[in-house]
């Protein structure tokens, strides 16, 4: 019988707080059909991540435990299963685990081919593992949703956040007008990032500052800010969430549309991303960067909700 390799990785045995989080040794993946083994250079956070260690997913995502969470991924070909035709081993590839396969905070990852597309060819592995599960997302929402199109006005909440951070850098990138919503101290970053308007949400109701009604409203953020933007849409528009559940009553009441999502990403989608970034249309947001073994750290901060851009875990260089 063959002895399983062995990793680095972070499990949970049970779920809750991030102390459950157990940085510790586990067997590396054993590739099937279509599957790529993936040495891993760097991870990242999403908050997906620690909503399925508090074990709030639980009824429509079973895991089997001791379980490695995870989703973003960016580092090289290790081995290719059986029908993999796209890879081949020392490929700098990025794109997402699956949990229920095993995640990305890990040394290994066995991922599906049709999840991973090369890393763009002119940044590091670092900025490509802060790409696929924020970008895809917000090219869901802003592209495959609302049609976001060339002088059309877009507010974006949460603007700051792994999301919005790259919704602001696309809506600029087909000719949208951005209103962004964040905290003073990530105001000169929202700019930088190409936004016309940066609206404060710290100093009072954000949406008093929304001086004319505009097309789309992609919100990030839920709860009040949520309940807040659908006045904000001009009638016959559409206001996209990310973070709650759309009202049908109030969409009614304004004459607009609202919609939850499923992000749809797939390696098509990380290969136009990948195109975008080496075309210089888009850049990855990186906050702070942690080891793996500080894996309970970074749940931590994503869980404040005061994370700016993506939270990196280094795990090999
Ligand atoms: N439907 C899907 O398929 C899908 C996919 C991905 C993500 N999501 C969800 O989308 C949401 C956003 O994800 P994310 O990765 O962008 O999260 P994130 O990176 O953790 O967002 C943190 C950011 O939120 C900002 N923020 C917090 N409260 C705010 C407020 N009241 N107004 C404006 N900004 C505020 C913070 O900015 P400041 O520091 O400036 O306050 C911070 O930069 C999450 O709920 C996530 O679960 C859904």
């Amino acid at each position: 019988m063959e002895v399983a390799r062995k990793m680095h990785a972070v499990r949970i045995h049970e779920y809750g707080a991030p102390d459950v989080l157990k940085y510790e040794e586990a067997d590396v993946p054993v590739l099937a059909p279509g599957e790529v083994l993936v040495r891993i250079s760097y991870a990242s956070v999403n908050p997906f991540d620690y909503k399925v260690r508090s074990g709030s997913t639980q009824s429509y995502l079973k895991l089997k435990l001791p379980a490695i969470l995870g989703i973003d991924l960016a580092g090289t070909v290790e081995q290719v299963g059986d029908k993999v035709s796209r890879f081949k081993k020392g490929d700098r590839v990025f794109g997402r685990a699956d949990f229920k396969a095993g995640g990305s905070y890990a040394e290994y990852a066995a991922v599906k081919e049709d999840d991973l597309a090369f890393a763009p060819k002119s940044i590091s592995l670092k900025e490509a593992a802060a790409l696929p599960v924020v970008t895809g997302t917000a090219m869901t929402a802003l592209f495959d949703v609302a049609k976001v199109k060339k002088g059309m006005r877009v507010l974006i909440t949460g603007a700051s956040g792994g999301v919005g951070s790259m919704a602001v850098q696309l809506a600029k990138s087909v000719g949208a007008y951005v209103i962004a919503t964040t905290s003073a101290e990530n105001m000169e970053m929202l700019k930088s990032l190409g936004a016309d308007e940066v609206i404060d949400y710290t100093k009072g109701d954000f949406s008093k500052e929304v001086k004319e009604p505009v097309d789309v409203v992609f919100d990030t953020v839920g709860r009040d800010t949520l309940s807040k933007s659908y006045g904000l849409v001009k009638r016959g528009g559409i206001l996209v969430t990310s973070a709650g559940m759309p009202d049908e009553t109030l969409a009614k009441k304004y004459g607009i549309t609202a919609k939850g999502f499923q992000a749809r990403i797939d390696h098509k989608r990380y290969e136009d991303i990948a195109r975008l970034v080496d075309e210089g249309k888009l850049r990855a947001v990186i906050g702070k960067e942690f080891q793996l073994s500080e894996l309970k750290a970074a749940h931590e901060l994503s869980e404040s909700r005061k994370a700016r851009g993506k939270i990196i875990i280094k795990i090999a260089k």
